[in-house]
């Protein structure tokens, strides 16, 4: 069977994480998340006292991003040899992460690695840039949408399940809105649907018929 490469993209909590996470796991592919890699990143600086300093001193930045070792392992992101799945997921990190992506430092270290994942095919991949930037010849790309208020509200969801529950869907609602303006207005690679990408409004969607969308134009370009 053809081996693919799988670009999906769209803004934040528009469910491209857990659908290209089942899509993945449908097909026997790879997934690769790469907004997981600026989030550690962006725990790598706050640790370090250092995120302020990252957008005044490019040497400091370069030295620390060149001592840095993020790898992504069966579904968990790496730093430094230490499991940060879960320590990236907080409120915290997601409100500072995106200025982080916008660093050029940073976007050269995670491009080139994150590229290197398609010298082997059969890989899901998810993020902003992918589709226009990581892989412009990406075999099936995928931008996926939905209403600020829908994906606030999956936040929600998502937070009261970790009993993070001081935040309100409308300070959710705004957290998303700023943050897709800072992803879609940044100079470098910003978020943006690549011209041939198929559009996917999620806001009405479930889980299982966002994957089966997908898995269905997959399966086409696949021969399966
Ligand atoms: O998908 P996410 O919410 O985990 O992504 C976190 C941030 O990382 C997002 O606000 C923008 C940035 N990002 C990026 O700039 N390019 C990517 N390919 C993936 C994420």
């Amino acid at each position: 069977m053809k081996k693919i490469i799988i670009a999906i993209d769209g803004p934040a909590a528009s469910g491209k994480s857990t659908t290209a996470k089942a899509l993945a796991k449908r097909l026997n592919y790879t997934y690769i998340d790469t907004g997981a890699m600026y989030r550690a990143i962006t725990l790598k600086l706050l640790r370090e006292n250092a995120y302020d300093t990252a957008f005044t001193d490019e040497a400091m930045l370069k030295a620390l991003l060149d001592a840095t070792d993020i790898h992504l392992e069966h579904g968990a992101v790496f730093l430094d040899g230490e499991d940060v799945s879960d320590k990236i997921r907080t409120h915290d990190i997601s409100s500072k992460v995106s200025k982080v992506s916008s660093l050029k430092l940073v976007r050269e270290k995670l491009t080139e690695c994150q590229k290197k994942f398609g010298n082997e095919k059969g890989i899901v991949m998810d993020g902003r840039d992918i589709g226009t930037v990581i892989f412009p010849d990406a075999d099936l790309k995928v931008f996926m949408t939905a209403s600020a208020r829908e994906r606030a509200k999956r936040r929600l969801e998502e937070l009261q399940l970790k009993g993070e529950t001081a935040l309100t869907l409308d300070d959710l609602e705004q957290d998303i809105l700023r943050r897709d303006k800072e992803d879609s207005e940044r100079a470098l690679a910003p978020l943006r649907k690549a011209a041939d990408a198929i559009e996917l409004d999620t806001s009405a969607l479930s889980i299982d018929e966002q994957v089966e969308f997908i898995y269905r134009r997959a399966a086409i370009l696949i021969g399966n």
